[in-house]
């Protein structure tokens, strides 16, 4: 059995149903303090506890045949995180060492981490490597780059057998699983909710970047191929443990993702020039080749097929939510779409 801790989150339910459908044993780990319980596909258990709760991460372990564990739960917010560091240090490192210990413990070896880009440091222009500058310029990040060091070490200690994957922009949903964040934080939801009049118009935050258009570039991976990295990690010999990037290897600015939504919803969608926001990177592109040659995987999907994607998943949510009653274009107060 497989344990999925944040299944019932974007990237942990959409993996989550993959394996069920793979007819893998699933148990589902979280909390719903950012996820929701419909998305836990039927077939999976589910176990509604925090990964702060140590005695309810014994048990699960004590309970169930658990062979691997896919770790997801994470709070993802750059922004909230420079609000509140704590709740991320809390959550991400705290709650990660309890699982890992309980899993540790259980003797479970084969353990796959969610890991970001935004460990890397930030001036990089170049596509990042597994070797490029770690240095974190947030708390979120600083967080996850906590955890994946203490796996290092449980990897050297303990011979866990740990797949850390670092991930770039991830977008897209399968089918009716997508990304469901409120409000709206990442750039492609964002946009598409001015398609649909939630918002008025798209904030391109800094338009004078040292960049071919001059927006702030950055490497959007489809979930369906992310998916299929995490399921390439359960069954790869141990000795291809490590840290690896998961990317396209090819950024596109937000521009450039803005005119992929015109093409795929056939609509235009209104812009605004908005200052740099702090912290911001101009460029931030993976180099996959470490992945594509030590675990035979590739990302394989367009920004174009991610969007188109993303835009079915949202109108299909939409007739869900006009179903039971509720108006999915209920006015919303913009934020800032985040690239
Ligand atoms: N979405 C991206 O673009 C992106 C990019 C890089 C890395 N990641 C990483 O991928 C992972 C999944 O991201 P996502 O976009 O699916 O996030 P998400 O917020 O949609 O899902 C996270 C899930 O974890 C659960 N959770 C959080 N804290 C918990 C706790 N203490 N105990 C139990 N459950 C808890 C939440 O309820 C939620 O269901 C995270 O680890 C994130 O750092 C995501």
């Amino acid at each position: 059995m497989i344990l999925v801790t944040g299944g019932a989150g974007y990237i942990g339910s959409v993996t989550a149903a993959a394996l069920v459908r793979q007819g893998r044993e699933v148990c589902v780990y979280d909390n719903l303090s950012r996820g929701y319980r419909d998305a836990v596909p039927e077939g999976a258990l589910f176990r509604e506890a925090d990964l702060i709760d140590s005695a309810a991460l014994k048990r699960t372990f004590a309970e169930l045949p658990i062979e691997a564990v896919l770790h997801f739960a994470s709070y993802i917010l750059v922004a909230e995180s420079m609000r509140n560091p704590a709740i991320y240090f809390d959550n991400n490192v705290v709650g990660g060492l309890n699982l890992l210990h309980a899993a540790q413990s259980a003797g479970v070896r084969r353990f796959v981490f969610s890991s970001t880009a935004a460990i890397y440091d930030d001036a990089a222009y170049e596509p990042l490597t597994e070797t490029s500058r770690l240095k974190p310029a947030n708390p979120y990040g600083e967080s996850k780059l906590m955890f994946e060091q203490a796996l290092e070490w449980y990897r050297k200690v303990h011979r866990m057998e740990a797949f850390v994957f670092r991930y770039f922009n991830v977008c897209g949903a399968d089918g009716g699983r997508g990304e469901r964040r409120e409000p709206k934080t990442h750039l492609i939801p964002s946009v598409l909710e001015a398609v649909v009049g939630k918002r008025e118009s798209v904030v391109i935050h800094g338009d004078d970047y040292p960049t071919a258009d001059g927006a702030a570039v950055r490497d959007y991976i489809h979930v369906k191929d992310l998916v299929n990295a995490h399921i390439v990690s359960l069954d790869a010999p141990a000795e291809l443990a490590g840290q690896y990037n998961l990317g396209v290897g090819r950024g596109y600015s937000v521009k450039e993702v803005i005119a992929a939504a015109e093409r795929v919803t056939g609509c235009r969608i209104p812009t605004v020039i908005g200052p740099r926001r702090d912290g911001d990177a101009a460029v931030r592109v993976s180099d996959p080749t470490l992945a594509n040659r030590r675990l035979g995987w590739r990302a394989e999907r367009t920004l174009e097929e991610a969007v188109k994607s993303s835009w079915e998943f949202m109108q299909r949510s939409s007739a869900e939510a006009l179903t039971n009653g509720a108006n999915p274009h209920a006015p919303y107060r913009a934020s800032s779409a985040r690239p």
